[in-house]
């Protein structure tokens, strides 16, 4: 099958939707997404959306807080301009339908997270991400220039060049594998926007749901774009303990890796994380303790695990009001009971895992990537808002603001475009056949993660990652030999793209010679003046 469309957006969390609901009213939009539409990283966010909007508040407070957490490397103009925005792009989505909680006077309820000096997070509850996605899609789907297509994964971009040699380089849609037809379609657009998400499934242990597996990040790197930063991962500091096993009270398995987040406003509430032996740890770290950036946060919890050989800390909110407990944290509370534990009567245990990836496809503030064509929002892109460690909530507020700007960018530049004269021919299966080795992927996927995990995460050092390097390389080419002779499937791109990005990580990580924001390396501990740049790399 071959779709035209005038803007095709590959993913479905608060960037693709809000920029599609920007766009119908000039263009088709269409979206594909991997699952169901909701299933992203923004239906899983608990905490919220940093915004100046309290009367003791102000700009230039919450722009230093985002510029002393990145650590040197955030683009001040970007910062600023998206600090700025953030009220307005609030009361959009207000206006939109979203309903944050707010108190008895109707002003918002503003959360307290790490790295903020003031109480700046508009939320709805904690699950403001299901709120988010519940109003956007019910959008998208009112609106009739919108086709949503789910189930439906790019595998690749289409190049020009690759079509005609010779011919410029730009990006003209995606190939594209229906999973419920078990087909490949082709999707032609004027522009390709990609707002996938993130990457934590790189990493054994993260709070990001099955979906995030870096897909736009990957393609975007082998079709030619620029990627940034790639070796900022941040890790939450503060996801529930699970070594597997089973959920006691759902009666059901738990596989490892598999964790569930536990906000950081948990924290801002009054949480105290302590070590197994109950002595609180954070007040010697940084006077902000508990609310230490998260790079600091991580890091001492993973310092104390390793140093007293436990496999977690505690986190301790029970000497607030049990019933506020309750209220603030709805959700939190009723999954820590399913796992047998109680938030308002004693601590619970808590691990750091893989969260957020700070970088991404380079792009410009309008979403512009390098490669004509293509455009990046999101998690997957890195516009220099976070640098190299981001501030708690900044990340849905980035989605929306990219959304916005990315829509005044494509309303002005797409009547101006001119369709090119190429066919672009259907997608070529070559040789491949079904394979009756599916354990080749599993064992791969689980190989990639768990290095990941022990050699490029919170703490490296030049050995671990030369020993990731090394593997990623042996498996990168042991998968490429599986992609092109087996039919493809969901896990197998999958599976493609993880090594993908977990190479671009660990590249970028060896390149970066000192420690700074979330990157921390034994043996260059020091952050270095000479080093205060960005990492970037191209195909
Ligand atoms: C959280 O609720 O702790 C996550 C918020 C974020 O990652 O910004």
């Amino acid at each position: 099958m071959k779709i035209k469309t005038d803007i095709l957006i590959i993913g479905s969390g608060i960037a693709g939707l809000s920029l599609a609901v920007k766009l119908a009213d000039q263009f088709e939009v269409t979206i594909i997404t991997k699952r169901e539409a909701v299933e992203t990283n923004t239906w899983y966010a608990q905490g919220g959306i940093a915004a100046v909007l309290s009367s003791v508040d102000n700009f230039n407070s919450h722009v230093q807080d985002t510029l002393t957490a990145g650590a040197g490397l955030c683009r001040p103009q970007v910062v600023e301009k998206i600090v700025r925005d953030a009220p307005r792009l609030i009361e959009e989505l207000v206006s939109w339908g979203v309903q944050f909680s707010r108190q008895s006077n109707n002003q918002y309820d503003l959360g307290r997270e790490g790295g903020h000096s003031q109480r700046r997070v508009v939320h709805a509850g904690d699950m403001t991400g299901n709120e988010l996605e519940r109003v956007l899609l019910d959008k998208v789907k009112s609106l009739q220039k919108i086709h949503l297509f789910e189930f439906h994964s790019a595998i690749d971009l289409i190049l020009a060049d690759k079509i005609r040699p010779g011919e410029e380089k730009k990006c003209l849609g995606a190939y594209v594998y229906d999973k419920n037809r078990d087909e490949i379609h082709t999707f032609e657009a004027k522009a390709t926007v990609i707002a996938t998400g993130g990457a934590g499934k790189v990493y054994l242990y993260t709070s990001n749901p099955d979906v995030a597996t870096g897909d736009g990040m990957a393609m975007a790197f082998r079709a030619g774009a620029r990627m940034m930063n790639m070796e900022f991962v941040q890790f939450h500091p503060t996801c529930l303990y699970n070594p597997g096993g089973w959920a006691l009270a759902a009666n059901r398995p738990i596989p490892e890796g598999k964790t569930f987040l536990i906000s950081e406003a948990v924290r801002g509430e009054g949480g105290i994380l302590k070590r197994t032996d109950n002595t609180p740890f954070m007040e010697k770290v940084h006077p902000l303790k508990e609310l230490a950036p998260r790079d600091i946060v991580a890091r001492a919890i993973d310092f104390e695990m390793k140093r007293r050989g436990d496999r977690y800390v505690l986190l301790d909110i029970s000497h607030k009001d049990p019933a506020f407990v309750r209220q603030r944290f709805p959700n939190i509370d009723a999954t820590c009971k399913l796992y047998g534990f109680d938030l308002t009567s004693g601590p619970i245990p808590v691990v750091p895992a893989a969260h957020y990836f700070c970088g991404g496809i380079e792009t410009s503030l309008e979403g512009r990537t390098s490669l004509e064509g293509l455009y990046a929002i999101g998690e997957a892109a890195s516009t220099g808002l976070h640098g190299a460690n981001r501030l708690a909530s900044n990340s849905l507020l980035e989605a929306v603001a990219m959304g916005d700007y990315a829509a005044k960018e494509l309303k002005n530049k797409l009547p101006r475009m001119k369709q090119m004269d190429l066919a672009i021919p259907d997608w070529d299966p070559g040789s491949a056949v079904s394979t009756d080795e599916a354990v080749v992927i599993t064992q791969n996927w689980d190989e990639i993660r768990r290095f990941m995990w022990n050699y490029v995460g919170i703490v490296r050092s030049n050995k671990r990652l030369k020993r990731a390097q090394t593997r990623i390389k042996l498996l990168k080419e042991e998968i490429k030999d599986y992609y092109w002779n087996f039919k493809i499937s969901s896990d197998l791109l999958e599976l493609r793209n993880i090594a993908q990005v977990a190479e671009l990580v660990i590249e970028s990580a060896l390149k970066r010679q000192e420690s700074r924001g979330l990157h921390y390396n034994l043996d260059y501990p020091e952050t270095v003046e000479s080093e205060k740049k960005e990492t970037l790399l191209v195909s």
